[in-house]
């Protein structure tokens, strides 16, 4: 498999005790499904682009045996059917209309979808020392506020950002709402989950409050978990890019200065980014994975083509149109540019 930079990586390693792995999953399906936060519900509120097993349904009961029902998996890590989805970018037009953004791979070959991380410990700890609990079967989460619209809402999530790409090696600077000017290479989401556990609950009401962030510091500088949610896990990191170039003409960007990508559920802002995960790997393999030093290409794992992974694809069972020039976002929601508006 080809990463086209692997900048970070080329670092001087050292000896490694754990695993640090990136995987790139395409795209299984986009449509308005959420079994998360709607289940059952379809369609659901908003547009998501989903990637991983294809058992992934509207429904998405705790117990389902997500690697047991999945025929495939659009991740290259072949034992991975976990889910994976955010929500979609929309261009808003001068003229009002939308236009869905499309995403791009990270690996040649691929098609849209998401690059996934779980790590140890920070992103450029070449040693990945710190012991982690992989998650169980019937683990889910979701980070984020689909209602934040300010910078101070979105600060509480910490590590929910945006890198305006100027070529595919792009990590930093990263900000909290959409860039504000066009990004040569396209819009970097990066979505970080919480990495304390309660050790207790597979999901919550919100599917937030059973994980956490740590006590003191962050999880990048080792900082401790609270007594509350004392299992450190592997933090989860999601990229997303979203190829913008077709849309970053100033001369069809509004006139009052402002950006013109919106999330498909009405957010301007960029404050709203959030993410979702359903974990289902197939037996330990995860926590095998973790346990078995190694960055990026880890022998361990089991892992599959990239034509076999874009073979595996989902008919969206919503019908309707998610790609044309749109007069309303899909679902109806209204645009907003900001807390009062
Ligand atoms: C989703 O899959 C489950 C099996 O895990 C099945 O029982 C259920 O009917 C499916 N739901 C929908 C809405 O397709
Ligand atoms: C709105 O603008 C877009 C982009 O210029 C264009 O493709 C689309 O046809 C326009 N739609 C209408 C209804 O004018």
């Amino acid at each position: 498999m080809q990463w086209p930079t692997p900048a970070l990586f080329i670092l001087a390693l050292a000896p490694l005790s754990g695993a640090l792995i990136r995987f790139q999953c395409s795209q299984l399906v986009v449509q308005r499904l959420d079994p998360l936060v709607n289940p059952g519900m379809i369609p659901a509120a908003h547009v998501h682009q989903i990637v991983g097993g294809n058992s992934f349904n509207a429904t998405m009961d705790p117990k389902k045996d997500m690697p047991g029902e999945s025929t495939c998996t659009t991740c290259s890590f072949s034992e991975d059917f976990s889910n994976y989805w955010t929500a979609v970018l929309y261009f808003q037009a001068k003229n009002g209309t939308f236009k869905r953004v499309p995403q791009t791979s990270q690996i040649g070959g691929g098609v849209g979808g998401i690059t996934v991380y779980y790590m140890q410990d920070a992103l450029y700890d070449t040693a990945q020392k710190s012991k982690v609990t992989a998650f169980k079967p019937g683990f889910r989460m979701f980070v984020g506020d689909v209602y934040a619209r300010t910078k101070a809402e979105v600060a509480q999530f910490r590590q929910l950002t945006y890198t305006c790409m100027e070529n595919q090696g792009t990590r930093a600077p990263e900000t909290l709402d959409f860039p504000n000017k066009p990004c040569k290479a396209g819009i970097m989401v990066n979505a970080r989950f919480p990495t304390c556990w309660d050790g207790k609950n597979l999901d919550s009401p919100d599917h937030m409050a059973h994980m956490a962030y740590p006590a003191s510091g962050t999880f990048e500088s080792g900082g401790p978990c609270p007594s509350t949610h004392p299992v450190r896990m592997s933090q989860v990191l999601f990229e997303v890019v979203w190829d913008t170039s077709k849309f970053n003409n100033k001369a069809d960007w509004p006139d009052d200065g402002r950006q013109p990508f919106v999330w498909s559920f009405g957010d301007a802002t960029g404050y709203a980014n959030h993410a979702d995960y359903v974990f289902g790997w197939k037996g330990d393999a995860l926590q095998k994975i973790l346990d078995t030093p190694c960055v990026v290409n880890c022998a361990g794992a089991k892992t599959q083509t990239t034509a076999n992974m874009n073979k595996c694809v989902q008919k969206a069972v919503v019908g309707e149109d998610i790609d044309g020039w749109l007069t309303e976002l899909p679902g109806g929601h209204k645009v907003q540019y900001g807390p009062s508006s």
